[in-house]
């Protein structure tokens, strides 16, 4: 089987999200199941100035859209059995960051057109492309549109995967007159309320639909979690899938990782997180004792649940929590926590930034990591916590739902809580603490949290039967 995956960032070139992490990992995982996977990238200034000389030239061509011609190079580098394709055109993606410009949409539609031109021009004959969120949304709609015809895209299947429904690519419908390019008898595909949406142009003509947690799969069809999308979901429900991301297990393996202080296992924690606590206090200054450390890492935004947590934080404190919080984010959040350090010296550490290095030694050095989503496709912090044995406590949502299980009943890896709603998140960190204070117990706890299989062991395998299915179907 042959798949070619497509993404606009991905570990280690290009990333921004857990988009990056996924394919950054997935591909390997796959290849390691025996899938022939190729991934195809922007080639960004950022990722040429580190790359550049590994990379090997292969080819260029021209891509129209709508009235522009426009260059695209290839460039091609190979790494533990998957190829890696760059698509080089510097207009477009030497600039700074990933995203964020005036013409974001122009940037991503360039580079999904110039994926199938891409094919056209190389050796390789996928029997998949997979593509991945709005900006490679519109490679699902341009194969029907403009390479079907040509013998080498007959057969080829395609699947699109949702990331996180709230990032559509919506743009006013005058943008397929100037750029996109699409005619008249297809815009229908890819006009929504309006607009034109790149993400609704994906689930109506990708062959599949998957998106990165079963729950989550159900939530879109709902209003609450659909961001406008869930009529369209909900005719389109029989080819939705759902399958849980998994993390990179050798970049993070709490017994190997050289960015933490002491190296430990699920056999073997005690001593090894006790030392990784030790340096977490020195670094942000907390006291010493036997206060559990509670932490954040995440994006400042309001649907990672940061409401719930204002209103627990001091409470929690005076309880007898130590709170570490890494991340950066919306300005309301960032002064809550920046006034909750200055408040609560020696009780609260905070560094308003995104410093992945320092994310390690909290996940390896806290004892209770907060996750009170509003919404979460997947979340890959909660399995980077249980890996390094820093027990979650989560909202019951998406893939944190599927990824960790309350432990009241003495088997499950975390705290869970089913409402949106701060005295309930409350009671969930008030269990924890106490949960703490039985050490006999905690440790217990500890080691499933570590056993618990985050790995992409399992879905990769459930992405491969999702790929077979997919071969099977019939294009009328
Ligand atoms: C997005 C989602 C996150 C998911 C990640 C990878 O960032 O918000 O929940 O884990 O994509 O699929």
């Amino acid at each position: 089987m042959k798949v070619l995956f497509c993404a606009s960032e991905a570990v280690p070139y290009a990333a921004s999200g857990g988009l990056g992490d996924v394919a950054g990992s997935l591909p390997k995982a796959l290849y390691d199941e025996g899938v022939e996977v190729h991934v195809v990238l922007p080639l960004y200034g950022q990722t040429k100035e580190k790359y550049g000389e590994q990379l090997e030239y292969l080819t260029n061509f021209n891509v129209t859209l709508g009235w522009r011609t426009q260059y695209c190079g290839v460039f091609k580098l190979e790494k533990d059995g998957v190829v890696y394709y760059f698509l080089d055109n510097e207009y477009y993606f030497k600039r700074n960051g990933l995203y964020g410009h005036f013409d974001d949409g122009e940037r991503f539609a360039f580079f999904s057109k110039a994926i199938l031109e891409m094919l056209v021009n190389i050796d390789f004959y996928p029997d998949i492309i997979h593509t991945n969120d709005w900006q490679t949304a519109l490679v699902n709609l341009y194969i029907n549109v403009y390479y079907r015809q040509m013998p080498k895209f007959y057969n080829i299947k395609t699947v699109f995967t949702i990331h996180n429904i709230a990032y559509q690519g919506q743009y006013g419908r005058e943008i397929n007159d100037s750029i996109l390019g699409i005619p008249g008898n297809y815009v229908h595909q890819l006009e929504y309320e309006n607009c034109a949406n790149f993400m609704k142009a994906a689930i109506e003509t990708a062959d599949k639909v998957t998106t990165v947690s079963p729950t989550y799969a159900k939530e879109i069809l709902d209003p609450w979690f659909s961001h406008g999308l869930d009529p369209l979901l909900r005719e389109r429900q029989h080819k939705l899938w759902g399958i849980l991301n998994g993390i990179d297990y050798v970049g993070y393996n709490p017994e190997t990782d050289k960015g933490i202080v002491a190296n430990f296992t699920s056999e073997d924690f005690a001593a090894g997180k006790a030392a990784c606590k030790a340096e977490l206090r020195d670094i942000f200054g907390l006291d010493e004792g036997d206060a559990p450390i509670a932490a954040v890492v995440s994006r400042l935004v309001e649907h990672k649940g940061f409401d719930l947590v204002k209103n627990v934080a001091e409470g929690l404190i005076n309880e007898g929590y130590q709170l570490v919080v890494l991340g950066t984010g919306e300005a309301q959040y960032e002064d809550f926590f920046s006034y909750l350090a200055y408040k609560y010296p020696g009780k609260v550490g905070v560094k308003l930034a995104f410093i992945p290095a320092l994310a390690r030694k909290i996940y390896a050095g806290s004892d209770i990591f907060i996750m009170p989503s509003k919404s979460e496709p997947c979340g890959l912090s909660q399995m980077i916590a249980l890996r390094y044995g820093t027990v979650p406590i989560v909202r019951e949502t998406g893939g944190l739902k599927d990824s960790v299980h309350d432990s009241q009943d003495g088997e499950g890896n975390g705290f869970t809580f089913a409402n949106y709603n701060s005295s309930e998140l409350y009671d969930c960190c008030m269990r924890a603490y106490n949960g703490y204070q039985d050490k006999e117990g905690w440790a217990m706890l500890v080691k499933r949290a570590m056993e618990s299989d985050c790995s992409w062991a399992v879905s990769a395998k459930e992405y491969i039967r999702m790929y077979e299915n997919t071969m099977s179907l019939w294009h009328i």
